[in-house]
């Protein structure tokens, strides 16, 4: 658990994953009246989802976490944080869009999306950033031979911002977590991405 007190303007810096929000936002469906953020730490896509959403909710396992998250956020009306697991959580609500960003990996896989496209509407998207495991030691090693210059060059560059929630090491391979997406959301577009992350969009049939 990562305790470190980040100030409030330093939120919504540049990191491993806030680096990947454009993918997200250019996933968003327009008109987005409904999105759901899940496992969203500190509240850093919740906040620019809030921007082009009617209403977001964000939701984190975590109450501390969730509880900072909060304090960065005052004065977004449509932003609703909530502490709860994921897995267990009920909502009557549907939503044009459900994200992870570094979350999916603290999740069983195949569970997580399912749950996750029940809560999208029709024609509704599941957008993922997340961690995958480099298949042996020569691919982790070639991976970061270029993937750390990059980072590095960000870092000198733009005002930096912890994740300030749990992270994990992920457990499962680019190719395990596509042939569990070929599975479970098919049509789902999986793309490999350099900063040791990899990016997963899926629509849901119109007619679901
Ligand atoms: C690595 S952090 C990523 C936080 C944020 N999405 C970001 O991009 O900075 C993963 C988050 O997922 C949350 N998480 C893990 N399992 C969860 C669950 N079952 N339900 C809700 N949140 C969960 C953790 O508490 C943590 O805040």
């Amino acid at each position: 658990m990562v305790t470190k007190v980040i100030p409030a303007s330093r939120a919504d810096g540049w990191n491993h994953n806030t680096h990947y929000h454009p993918l997200l936002l250019a996933a968003v469906p327009r008109p987005c009246s409904r999105a759901l953020d899940v496992g969203c730490g500190l509240g850093s896509l919740a906040r620019r989802l809030a921007t082009v959403a009617g209403h977001v909710d964000a939701i984190d396992r975590e109450p501390r976490v969730i509880d900072r998250a909060r304090a960065f956020s005052g004065g977004l009306a449509n932003l609703r944080f909530i502490a709860a697991d994921f897995m267990t959580w009920e909502t009557s609500e549907r939503y044009d869009l459900v994200s992870f960003v570094a979350t999916l990996h603290h999740l069983p896989f195949a569970e997580a999306v399912t749950r996750a496209a029940r809560w999208l509407r029709p024609s509704g998207v599941l957008a993922v950033v997340g961690l995958d495991r480099a298949p042996s030691w020569l691919a982790a090693c070639a991976r970061s031979a270029i993937a750390y210059p990059v980072s590095h060059y960000y870092r000198l560059t733009r005002p930096v911002s912890p994740i300030g929630a749990p992270i994990l090491d992920p457990a499962m391979t680019l190719a395990e977590i596509r042939r569990q997406a070929a599975a479970t959301l098919p049509g789902a577009i999986v793309r490999r991405h350099l900063l040791w992350r990899y990016s997963l969009v899926w629509t849901k049939p119109p007619s679901a």
